[in-house]
């Protein structure tokens, strides 16, 4: 990333409107009503409609993954989502290269199947899940988020999972529990950087208990309606809406309770310029570049404008509440 990365030049794909403008503008219609009342046919409708925008939008590439749409508050933005080409060929995983491109040529050799999620530290109910399990423990979801990545872009991604609050409650943490902690793959066998020393390896992120409780903290099992494609973090991965893209850990194996935060990988690498929190926040610049605005990736030409980052990328209402009385300058 920033220090360590320069984009090569990549090219982007002719972006594309994978889901046809009539069926968002009928989404946008369906809300509309739902704010006004006649909620139930609303409902129904939206259900309706939703079937028909996730078959549209269906790359058709890789397992369906059927979702219903969520109900939690936030969890669809209206934006246009970013087309799935762009989403899954402009990626960061740096265990398959750090150009943006490499994780989509490298990371077939990603093996997702048998895959376990490892839950330890400070719960009453320790254990290790195989995704089978995992996926089945609670009904899936689709949300449209927003991912704002600390180097200036932005997508839109219709998401597939449930909020990790599910899981968390069912393995009970201990009242001494504060964090959670995040360990993804680490496998010279299937990631060909790992011998790189870019970033301390396996990749881990952190997050506090009440975050990792917020029901916009997803796991996320896939996206557009299928499983994910390995470049996005096959076969399970967080997403964390209103932090940087980095937070939002790729492929993870463990799940650990603790008490001490927990030193994450950019954190690590770069404590100056990549703090723990890693709130989106226009205000706080990088200290090498400014974080008040973005580009949308797949609206970019020479004339398109760049968008105004917002406030805990635009879910101020849902989670600003989870810091208040912190001077986000320190704690960035
Ligand atoms: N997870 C792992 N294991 N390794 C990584 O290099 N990169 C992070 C995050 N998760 C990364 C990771 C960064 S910097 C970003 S911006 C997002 O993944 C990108 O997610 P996307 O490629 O699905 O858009």
């Amino acid at each position: 990333m920033s220090r360590l990365h320069r984009d090569r030049g990549f090219t982007h794909p002719i972006p594309s409107e994978i889901t046809p403008r009539t069926v968002y503008e009928e989404r946008r219609r369906v809300l509309q009503t739902l704010a006004l009342g006649g909620a139930g046919a609303a409902l129904a409708a939206w259900a309706g409609r939703d079937a028909l925008a996730q078959a549209a939008t269906r790359p058709g590439k890789l397992a369906a993954l059927a979702a219903a749409p969520s109900a939690v508050p936030g969890a669809s933005t209206l934006d246009k989502p970013t087309s799935y080409q762009d989403a899954s060929t402009y990626n960061n995983f740096y265990e398959f290269g750090t150009d943006k491109a490499d994780p989509a040529r490298n990371a077939h050799t990603l093996k997702t199947d048998p895959w376990a999620v490892e839950v330890e530290g400070l719960v009453k109910k320790p254990g290790k899940y195989a995704l089978e399990d995992l996926l089945r423990l609670n009904a899936q979801e689709e949300r449209i988020y927003r991912l704002r990545c600390v180097e200036g872009w932005s997508m839109v991604i219709p998401w597939v999972g449930y909020s990790l609050s599910e899981l968390v409650r069912r393995v009970e943490p201990l009242g001494s529990a504060k964090y959670v902690e995040f360990l993804t793959l680490a496998d010279k066998a299937r990631m060909p950087f790992l011998g790189s020393r870019v970033l301390d390896w396996p990749y881990v992120e952190g997050l506090r208990l009440d975050e990792a409780m917020h029901p916009l903290t997803l796991l996320a099992f896939g996206m557009y309606g299928e499983v994910l494609p390995n470049q996005n973090g096959a076969p399970v991965r967080l997403v964390v809406p209103w932090k940087y893209g980095f937070k939002s850990a790729k492929s993870i194996v463990k799940i650990r309770f603790t008490e001490k935060e927990p030193a994450t990988a950019w954190n690590k690498a770069a404590p100056q310029e990549y703090g723990f929190y890693s709130n989106v926040n226009p205000l706080v610049d990088h200290p090498r570049w400014s974080q008040a605005t973005e580009r949308r990736i797949g609206e970019d030409g020479l004339f398109a404008k760049k968008r105004k980052t917002l406030m805990f990328n635009g879910y101020e209402a849902q989670v600003g509440q989870l810091y208040s009385g912190m001077d986000l300058r320190k704690f960035f």
